[in-house]
């Protein structure tokens, strides 16, 4: 059983397709859609055995296929890696009917995204998300694209799948710990647009070991549905809804060092501080900040700065790395904030100042 849910971007309709033991039914999906018989499957190190499984299916149902695992983590997000799957594709024999599916978390997704964005100027694309984060985030709205040494996404395309299929039963060989960031995402969505998700969240992520259901999967996938639908390319301002949490997340992970404090975890804490900046400029409840605080306590996020960017140097250097970031005007933030739990309003001017004060009260 998979509950489907219709991303309508203006550049094309497609469908998410969400519930357990779905990887063997892609041939059966890729039949429906009438695409091409030719399949270039991508994965990593980490999903090598999905991208196996589904070889398998997709050679039982008759298509031709080709497989390759690029390296796991963001440091093969580059153009090198762009360019060995081109030499791929080319070696395979693609044609402009092929398909390329990408098999993993949301580097797999950007990578093998842009690949196919590119590849003889656009190949269709299947995406099937294995981590929490490319399930109910990365997978939907079609940015794909490659980090340069200068910066993270800094190329890429705006290119839509022509389905996602999202299957619970590949997160269960998540560690915990990629596992428990992917949450943050999943609280996210509830703290900027579903106050009934907040609230079932808050029961059950209480139980633990904690698990996610196809429900919450399908109401996350629905609000980022939304999001592009309204916004695709992020012309309107309305994407940057998303981004709550991120212009702090964001500077940690830099100053950190990407990978010693994953994404979820980072965002984990610039969520709790725009919860207290939303209750400083707009009377945010204060229970509602500790409500916040709490659950991402709960589940084993971070609520407070690594030790490490704890002490006044750090913060400062925070404070720095964020005004280097493209996304500030005149020295000054913009912030998503919350009005209430499940409304969120974006473009808040906020001061450098006032964010290093918030930052000094998360140590
Ligand atoms: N395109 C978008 O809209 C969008 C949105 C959000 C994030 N992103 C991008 O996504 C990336 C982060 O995504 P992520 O958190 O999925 O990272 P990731 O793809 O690096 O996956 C995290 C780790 O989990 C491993 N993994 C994946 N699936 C697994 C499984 N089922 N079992 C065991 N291990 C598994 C991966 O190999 C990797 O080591 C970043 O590059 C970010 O920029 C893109």
């Amino acid at each position: 059983m998979s509950r489907t849910i219709e991303v309508k971007a203006k550049s094309g309709s497609y469908e998410i397709r969400v519930g357990r033991d779905l990887l063997k039914e892609v041939p059966a999906y890729m039949k429906e859609l009438q695409l091409g018989s030719r399949v270039f499957v991508i994965g990593d190190t980490h999903t090598r055995m999905f991208v196996e499984q589904l070889e398998h299916f997709l050679i039982n149902g008759g298509f031709e296929t080709r497989t390759s695992t690029i390296t796991a983590g963001e440091g093969s997000k580059n153009l090198n890696t762009v360019r060995q799957l081109y030499s791929e594709c080319a070696d395979a024999g693609l044609d402009r009917k092929s398909v390329i599916v990408a098999v993993g978390g949301g580097v797999v997704g950007d990578v093998a995204g842009f690949v196919a964005a590119t590849y003889l100027r656009g190949l269709k694309f299947i995406q099937v998300p294995t981590t929490v984060v490319s399930q109910v985030d990365a997978s939907i709205g079609g940015k794909t694209g490659v980090d340069l040494k200068e910066g993270k996404n800094l190329v890429g395309a705006f290119h839509q799948p022509s389905l996602v299929v999202c299957d619970l039963d590949l997160m269960e060989s998540l560690s915990q710990r990629e596992f428990n960031s992917g949450l943050a995402e999943v609280i996210k969505y509830g703290l900027i647009a579903d106050e009934k998700l907040f609230a079932e969240l808050e029961k059950r992520l209480a139980h633990k070991p904690v698990t996610l259901d196809s429900e919450t999967i399908v109401r996350c996938a629905q609000i980022k549905a939304e999001v592009v639908a309204t916004d695709e390319r992020e012309t309107l301002g309305y994407r940057a809804i998303l981004n709550y949490g991120h212009t702090i997340g964001h500077a940690i992970e830099a100053v950190a060092g990407y990978g010693n404090v994953l994404h979820g975890e980072a965002i984990s804490i610039g969520m709790v501080a725009a919860a207290m900046l939303s209750h400083d400029r707009l009377q945010f409840p204060g229970r509602d900040v500790k409500r916040i605080h709490d659950l991402f306590a709960g589940v084993g996020l971070p609520v407070k700065l690594p030790r490490s960017l704890q002490t006044p140097v750090a913060i400062k250097k925070l404070v720095k790395t964020m005004l280097l970031d493209k996304k500030t005007q005149d020295g000054k933030f913009q912030f998503v904030l919350l009005e209430k739990i499940g409304k969120a309003r974006i473009g808040q001017e906020i001061s450098a100042d006032e964010v290093e004060k918030i930052l000094e009260r998360l140590v």
